[in-house]
């Protein structure tokens, strides 16, 4: 059996990404070993699915702190502290800085096909209103590397769901979550797990190519997990 690609999860909320990814492994259709889950907020909802599954906590507020950078050193102590190669965020909702041995090893899902409606004040249902509001025919989910903006870093994947006729905010959002999200998140980590990603350099940006299967490994490959 492949090695366990370990991760830890970080949430603000209530864990239906964490959840996903919990029952992916479980099934044995995602080789991760989520080691650890940083919340925002001892009241975060979603700390009961690591509860449930023995997987270690670790709180850390930002009101704890005076800085973002002492806020994110915390939790990249907490991190480092349980070894982890990659972290998602599953619908985290503060913004770090990713320190340099963390760049390009932080996720994150965002609930449209960036750059639409994406950066500091999309997020929630927020992002699925502006789509509505605006007429899009198509929406759907990004999967991408963490840097210092909002809903910037090289995007891994997308995909995409419709968006009907008589869509509400919740009807959308459900959509996305379940038809987009769920199974992109699992998807793009998978893709890690397999050492299939890539970066390449053209056109004075760097960009994340997924390597067929049985091709040499990508350039992202690491194999001392
Ligand atoms: C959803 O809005 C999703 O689009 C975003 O986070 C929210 C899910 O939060 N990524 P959670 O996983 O239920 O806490």
């Amino acid at each position: 059996m492949a090695a366990k690609l370990p991760i830890a999860v970080l949430i603000s909320g209530t864990g239906r990404t964490l959840k996903n990814l919990i029952d992916q492994v479980e099934a044995g259709k995602l080789d991760v070993d989520i080691r650890l889950v940083v919340s925002s907020s001892e009241r975060a909802k979603g700390l009961q699915f690591a509860e449930q599954n023995n997987i270690p906590i670790a709180i850390v507020k930002s009101s704890e702190f005076q800085t973002t950078q002492d806020f994110s050193d915390a939790v990249f102590d907490a991190c480092r502290a349980a070894k982890v190669k990659y972290v998602a965020m599953c619908g985290y909702l503060k913004l770090l800085a990713i320190p340099d041995d963390f760049t390009n090893r932080v996720l994150n899902i965002h609930p449209s096909l960036i750059p639409s409606f994406c950066g500091e004040n999309y997020y929630g249902r927020r992002v699925h209103d502006a789509a509505l509001r605006r007429g899009v025919k198509i929406s759907g989910a990004t999967v991408h590397f963490v840097d210092n903006e909002y809903d910037h870093g090289p995007i891994i994947l997308q995909k995409t769901v419709p968006v009907l006729d008589n869509d509400t905010v919740d009807s959308l959002s459900d959509r996305v979550l379940k038809d987009a999200e769920f199974v992109a998140y699992p998807e793009a980590l998978q893709l890690l797990a397999e050492n299939r990603l890539e970066f390449v350099e053209e056109r004075d940006s760097f960009r994340v190519r997924v390597v067929p299967k049985d091709s040499p490994k990508g350039s992202l490959a690491d194999d001392d997990f």
